[in-house]
């Protein structure tokens, strides 16, 4: 990642340092938390090792998002290749997720930093097509991403692992940086 901090009217989204681990670790675990996240409970140290590792990423831009000098989330972003023949251009596309402190839950931070990171993404870094995907019930998820502006591409019924639930629906949404910015909903 280029180290850019982004700035919303209340956030900024900056780097994650080995000093925000702990932070992160304060909410990233609790129930209400991993309950619709496909990687449930992290282990700490290789909790702390991934950070590392995605600092040095050119393709992981992800970052914690900061509200008055506290992490309150980090949202992710990878860039990769999208399908296609030879010919290609590569790491068009990216993908997208998020995870916030639930005592902050509900006040539009989320969608306050998902909207900057989508549009650094467009802007600054040239990806043409952003995805996300969560479970069909995870409804503050699929809120966001309907505010963000993101188009509901794929319902697969029953095509995903709950560990509580079983087999679940699934959804995939995505956007296009021709479509962006996109109306608010
Ligand atoms: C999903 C998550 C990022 C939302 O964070 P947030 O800061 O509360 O999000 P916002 O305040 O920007 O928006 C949440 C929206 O969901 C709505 N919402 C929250 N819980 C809801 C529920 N149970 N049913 C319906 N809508 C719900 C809120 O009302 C709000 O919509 P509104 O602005 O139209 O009222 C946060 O809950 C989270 O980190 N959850 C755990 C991890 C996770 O699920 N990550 C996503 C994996 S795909």
């Amino acid at each position: 990642m280029d180290g850019t901090t982004l700035r919303t009217p209340r956030l900024s989204l900056r780097q994650v340092g080995d000093g925000d681990v702990d932070r992160i670790l304060e909410y990233r675990n609790l129930p209400e938390v991993t309950y619709w996240l496909l990687r449930t409970e992290v282990e700490p140290a290789a909790f702390r090792a991934a950070w590392r590792r995605a600092a040095d990423d050119p393709d992981d831009h992800s970052r914690a998002v900061v509200l008055d000098g506290l992490v309150i989330g980090t949202v992710s972003l990878d860039v990769l290749d999208g399908m296609g023949q030879p010919g290609m251009p590569t790491r068009t596309e990216a993908q997208l997720g998020y995870i916030f402190d639930p005592a902050h839950g509900g006040r539009g931070y989320a969608t306050e930093a998902v909207t900057a990171m989508v549009g650094y993404a467009f802007t600054r870094l040239g990806v043409r097509r952003i995805t996300a995907g969560c479970f069909a019930d995870n409804l503050a998820s699929v809120r966001v991403l309907e505010k963000v502006g993101m188009r509901r591409e794929q319902h697969g019924v029953g095509d995903s692992w709950h560990a509580e639930r079983g087999w679940v629906d699934g959804y995939t949404y995505a956007l296009c940086a021709d479509a962006w910015p996109a109306p608010p909903r």
